[in-house]
């Protein structure tokens, strides 16, 4: 009797649900509504809705276009060195001691998400785990939910955002970062909290660390607003130095999508800061057999536009301003959305948060059915908790999107 061998037919694979922002994106596409708005994905879009290349990467683009040694050849497995280090200088400071005693190492990486798998496979290979799990806020972006458990890290969540003042829990955030085992690990927003907008003072950050200091806590941090929260770098990055100043131990990830507008580009970088210059080069030994067995090697265009840019003294001024043009316009929707909700169309509720939250998104605190509701009736796409990508709104759109929300508040949409 002969056996049928049969080819696999994947009847087990089950049908995973689309991704919660990227359908969103995919939803407005396909509509054909003329007031459509998109305040979905956070990627910052001009007074006219359309992307927005900032003048300084035009000009980056320019010069690599005429470099006559351009080639397509492959970056070290670690990435193009002189953006890697650049790119540190960014974050910790030039005259950072993790700069200035080779503490720090640092590895091109797959924009900000693929700087959180490779500090997530890092971390679940080599971190002494009291209690092997990552400590995310509630909420968090929602991607983070995603990336540490396929390494194998379970994620739990600390309470970080409280409905009823719409701003941060911060005693039952301390209370968490108490009761946790020590040497757990807590990744923390560096500014520009995604989803909420809403970020620690800097003594509620100096008392964060100070909990982290006494129960042996390690800080990982995702850093992919730099520059959004207050239009100014150094300030945005100053919770991370703290940390570093105050020594917790930490890694950093880092991403250029938003505050350079290259989404597509995926060029980010992962910062591990060790207490030696030795043990950086055993790490980052380590994340060259990660980084080889996943991608090889890093894509160089990204790479070097951002070289470029962080050095080259007149194109870093130059893209400090276009930074200073995005999060000035996202602050002037802010007040005019705040203008409009409370001045004109009186809309019930506090609506402060809009203005008090920073970054690229508010959290409105409208409830799931009043988003599904802006959805399906008003066109305008958000994410279900609530969220919206302030750099959607515009001059031309945030008319009909105030109307709109004050109309779902009022249960008449
Ligand atoms: C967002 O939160 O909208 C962005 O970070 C885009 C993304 O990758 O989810």
């Amino acid at each position: 009797m002969s056996e049928t061998v049969s080819a696999e037919r994947w009847t087990e694979v089950p049908l995973a649900p689309p991704d919660a922002i990227f359908q969103l994106t995919a939803a407005f596409k396909a509509d054909t509504h003329p007031n459509k708005v998109n305040l979905g994905v956070g990627a910052y879009r001009d007074d006219n809705s359309k992307p927005w290349v900032l003048p300084v990467v035009k000009k980056a683009k320019e010069i690599l276009a005429h470099d006559p040694n351009m080639d397509h050849e492959y970056l070290p497995i670690t990435g193009l060195p002189e953006y890697t280090s650049a790119a540190a200088r960014l974050v910790f400071g030039s005259d950072s001691p993790v700069i200035t005693e080779e503490r720090v190492t640092s590895v091109q990486t797959i924009s900000g998400t693929g700087a959180n798998h490779l500090g997530a496979l890092f971390l679940s290979k080599f971190y002494h785990w009291n209690d092997k799990r990552v400590y995310v806020s509630d909420p968090t972006w929602v991607n983070h939910h995603q990336i540490f458990p396929l390494v194998g890290i379970p994620v739990s969540t600390y309470p970080y955002y409280d409905p009823q003042t719409i701003g941060l829990a911060f005693p039952a955030f301390l209370e968490a970062l108490k009761k946790a085992a020590p040497r757990s690990v807590f990744l923390l927003h560096a500014c520009a909290h995604n989803p909420t907008g809403v970020d620690p003072t800097r003594e509620q950050w100096g008392q964060i660390a100070d909990v982290m200091l006494e129960k042996g806590h390690y800080a990982f941090f995702d850093s992919a607003y730099q520059g959004f929260a207050s239009g100014n770098l150094d300030n945005d990055a100053w919770a991370v130095r703290e940390f570093v100043r105050r020594d917790v131990p930490l890694l950093v990830c880092q991403s250029f999508a938003k505050n350079a507008g290259l989404y597509g580009e995926r060029i980010g970088a992962l910062h591990v800061v060790s207490p030696s210059k030795e043990a950086a080069t055993r790490i980052k030994s380590q994340l060259s057999v990660l980084a080889r067995s996943e991608i090889s090697n890093p894509p160089a265009h990204g790479a070097r536009l951002v070289s470029l840019i962080l050095n080259d003294p007149e194109l870093f001024e130059e893209w400090k301003r276009d930074i200073k043009t995005m999060s000035g316009r996202i602050i002037e929707m802010r007040k005019e959305l705040h203008r409009l909700l409370t001045e004109e169309l009186k809309t019930p509720g506090n609506w402060d948060h809009i203005v008090n939250q920073i970054g690229m998104f508010s959290f409105t605190g409208i409830s799931p059915t009043q988003s599904k509701a802006l959805v399906e009736k008003a066109h305008i796409y958000l994410t279900s908790n609530g969220r919206i990508s302030m750099a959607g709104l515009n001059s031309h759109n945030i008319r009909y999107f105030a109307e709109s929300l004050d109309k779902a508040v009022r249960g008449q949409l």
